[in-house]
């Protein structure tokens, strides 16, 4: 629908943007720091790891400085698990404590609401030694006790608090190795997990608000067949619904269960996992977006011989064959009406708008974009100038778009990009940056790390400042 007219940005409209932990402050190891899954990941070729980034850990007074003059309202923000317990179920670390303190005092003390990842990825290595990680029950006991830890510490100056970044993706990309009932299981292991955080945030900070944080975005059919219309719902429910509407309704969609039991996945569910799913409840929903999926339907018959040709393959066509096919349901594929980024990423504002429309229709929770933004290189000119209309371009579709949804009806509380400042992707180095500030280093060499203010910077200070409404 095009709108005559676009309703204004409320009035207390969570400007912002984010970041987490293991990409952006570095000191891996200092201060009794323990090592995450993150610190010890191999990272492709020619790209830097995790161990310095932006080295925000001691540029953070800093850094808050600059996200304060473009006039945040939020910041989002993960802690990371090891430098609270620094081996995820032992004893709690000071030093860690008073980082988060130092960083949470500097944004109140700069009027910026902290909004809190809890768990971004960066699971403790020693826990993934002890016992697999999300793969045991003890995960859920070790992972509550570690957030009561931060309910405790924080609470009283953070009332915005997430779950786990991404649980969907985690499942989907990253559980490599792990067969049908493992995944699942894990899965399964991570809800319990974020429920009964929501459940410990309600019962300890009453005043707070808590919520999950995974990566949602609307799936478009291939064409216009009635197969691949059914495709993409399938798709979708795997992708999408199946976390969400655990998180919110208490229970996992009847199609997904059906899935899993005509695929011989019968999951450990114990007495008393369904009524601790119903008792938790999300205030609101938080997503991280970067452009829409197409799938077209595949039969069980078409999507097995697909795979094992991939697999005699090997290498990326393996990877890449196995990661976008579900043999019965869906295949992922390409589609010539989205733009995407040099790294392949989609630019799709109206699908932004989709997936706003889709989320508020099915949950009625009020949403906050916690990701979304344009990972692309920068050129550093004339010693301190970085001319990113790229990015500009981008935001500012993706900003229309929000505006749109909200005239549409959506209760949308705030726009959280990725990112902040520049930092360390997770895939591909720090050539491909995201940031409104860019960070003086190469892939391997550390230069000055000097923080630098993009074109971006001054143009979202304006946007900010008039509540949405200059976007030019
Ligand atoms: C999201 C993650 O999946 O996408 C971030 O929450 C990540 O951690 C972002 O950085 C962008 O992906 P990438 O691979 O470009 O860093």
């Amino acid at each position: 629908m095009e709108h005559l007219k676009l309703k204004p940005f409320p009035k207390d409209f969570l400007w912002g943007a984010s970041t987490s932990a293991y990409q952006v402050e570095g000191a891996y190891n200092e201060d009794g720091k323990g090592l995450s899954v993150m610190d010890v990941t191999s990272v492709p070729e020619g790209t830097t790891d995790f161990k310095v980034t932006s080295d925000h850990y001691h540029h953070y007074k800093e850094d808050v400085a600059l996200l304060a003059e473009m006039g945040f309202k939020e910041y989002r923000f993960s802690i990371a698990w090891t430098r609270i317990i620094p081996d995820g179920d032992g004893e709690i670390n000071p030093k860690g404590i008073e980082f988060y303190n130092n960083l949470i005092n500097e944004l109140v003390k700069n009027n910026i609401t902290p909004v809190v990842t809890l768990y971004h990825f960066d699971l403790p290595q020693a826990l993934q030694d002890k016992y697999g990680g999300w793969s045991s029950r003890q995960c859920i006991k070790d992972y509550e006790r570690y957030v009561r830890v931060c309910f405790e510490n924080f609470g009283d100056r953070v009332h915005y608090w997430l779950t786990i970044n991404e649980q969907n993706m985690m499942v989907i990309y990253q559980s490599g190795g792990m067969n049908l009932h493992e995944k699942y299981q894990a899965n399964h292991h991570m809800l319990l997990a974020q429920a009964r955080a929501m459940i410990a945030c309600h019962e300890m900070l009453p005043d707070a608000k808590i919520a999950p944080a995974p990566n949602i975005t609307v799936v478009y059919p291939a064409s216009s067949s009635p197969e691949d219309y059914l495709a993409s719902m399938d798709y979708d429910q795997l992708r999408n619904r199946m976390y969400l509407d655990v998180a919110v309704f208490g229970k996992y969609p009847e199609a997904f269960m059906e899935y899993l039991n005509q695929r011989g996945v019968d999951l450990d569910i114990e007495a008393g996992d369904f009524e601790t799913l119903a008792a938790a409840k999300p205030d609101f929903i938080a997503f991280n977006y970067y452009g829409g999926t197409t799938v077209k339907y595949i039969s069980i018959e078409d999507g097995e011989k697909a795979m094992a040709e991939a697999k005699a393959k090997g290498g990326a066509a393996e990877f890449m064959v196995g990661l976008m096919t579900e043999p019965g349901l869906a295949q992922g594929c390409a589609n010539p009406l989205q733009k995407r980024t040099s790294y392949g990423m989609g630019i799709d504002p109206t699908g932004l708008r989709a997936t706003l429309r889709q989320l508020w229709e099915r949950y009625h929770l009020p949403l906050l974009i916690t990701e979304n933004g344009c990972g692309v290189p920068d050129t550093l000119e004339e010693g301190d100038k970085v001319h990113d209309d790229y990015r500009i371009d981008y935001l500012r579709a993706h900003i229309r778009a929000c505006q749109e949804a909200i005239t549409d009806g959506v209760d949308l509380m705030g726009y959280s990009p990725w990112s902040a400042i520049d930092l360390v992707s997770t895939h591909q180095g720090i050539t491909k940056r995201y940031g409104f500030v860019y960070i003086n280093r190469d892939e391997f060499d550390l230069k000055d790390m000097r923080r630098i203010r993009k074109d971006s910077f001054y143009w979202y200070k304006k946007v900010i400042a008039s509540n949405g409404e200059d976007l030019d």
